[in-house]
C-alpha cells in the first residue's frame, strides 16, 4: 500500500520507493536452454545424501519500484545470471562491458576499483530500456546499475547456465571476498547449493569427467 500511494503521490510530493527480492514461489517453467542449474538438479537427485532432502530452491522474485528509485552499481551475487521481465513500467538497465585490459575476472579489478564509482572509465556503458513485456537475461558477473524511468513491476529470477559457468566461478570468488562491497544481498546460499549439483551432474553425467 506505501508503495502504491508513493506511486500516486507522484515523483514531487512522493517518497521514492523501491522493494526489491520479494520471494515469489516458483511458477515458470525453467528456460530449457539456459537453466542447467534445473537439468543438473533433475538429473543428480539423489546421487549425494547429505543433499538428498534439499527441495529444489525457488530462484523467482518480484520487484516493485516508483518513478526515479534506482539501484546502485553492484553485481549480482555468488555468481548467478539473472532474468527480468518487465510487466509495467519502465527500467533502465545500465550494463558494463569492460574495456580493453579490463578484466571482470580479476581479484585485482574488484580490490582496486571502487565498483560504486560512477565515473569509472575502466569500462563501456550498455543502457537496455526495458518497458511492459520486455526481458533481460544478464550473465553472471555483470557489474550493472537500475534506475526506474517509470514506476514498475517485474517478476525475476536467477539461474546458472554452462555457457557462463566461468562468470558464474568469478562472481563466486568474488563475492566470497568482498560480499557486502559489490553485491546487494547479504547472503544467497541455494547459488552454492547448485553449483555443487552442477559439480555432480558434470562428474556423474559426462563419460570421462572424472
Ligand atoms: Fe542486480
Amino acid at each position: 500500500m506505501d508503495l502504491l500511494e508513493a506511486h500516486q503521490a507522484g515523483p514531487e510530493d512522493g517518497k521514492v520507493l523501491n522493494c526489491l527480492d520479494i520471494p515469489l514461489p516458483r511458477s515458470r517453467a525453467p528456460h530449457p536452454g539456459l537453466s542447467t542449474d534445473s537439468h543438473a538438479y533433475a538429473t543428480t537427485e539423489g546421487l549425494w545424501t547429505a543433499d538428498r532432502n534439499h527441495a529444489y530452491p525457488s530462484l523467482d522474485w518480484g520487484l516493485i519500484g516508483c518513478n526515479d528509485a534506482h539501484h546502485y552499481w553492484h553485481v549480482d551475487v555468488n555468481g548467478v545470471a539473472t532474468q527480468v521481465l518487465v510487466r509495467c513500467g519502465v527500467k533502465l538497465w545500465f550494463l558494463a562491458r569492460p574495456k580493453p585490459g579490463c578484466d571482470f575476472a580479476s581479484t585485482d579489478f574488484f580490490l582496486n576499483n571502487d565498483i560504486h564509482d560512477t565515473t569509472n572509465k575502466e569500462w563501456d556503458v550498455e543502457v537496455v530500456v526495458l518497458r511492459g513485456g520486455d526481458e533481460l537475461y544478464m550473465r553472471p558477473n555483470t557489474p550493472h546499475l537500475v534506475i526506474t524511468a517509470e514506476s514498475a513491476v517485474c517478476r525475476g529470477g536467477y539461474l546458472i547456465c554452462y555457457t557462463t559457468i566461468r562468470e558464474t566461478s568469478y562472481g563466486l570468488f568474488h563475492c566470497a571476498i568482498q560480499n557486502r562491497v559489490i553485491t546487494n544481498v547479504a547472503e544467497f546460499n541455494e547459488a552454492l547449493f547448485l553449483v555443487r549439483r552442477l559439480v555432480m551432474y558434470w562428474v556423474h553425467a559426462i563419460p570421462g569427467s572424472e
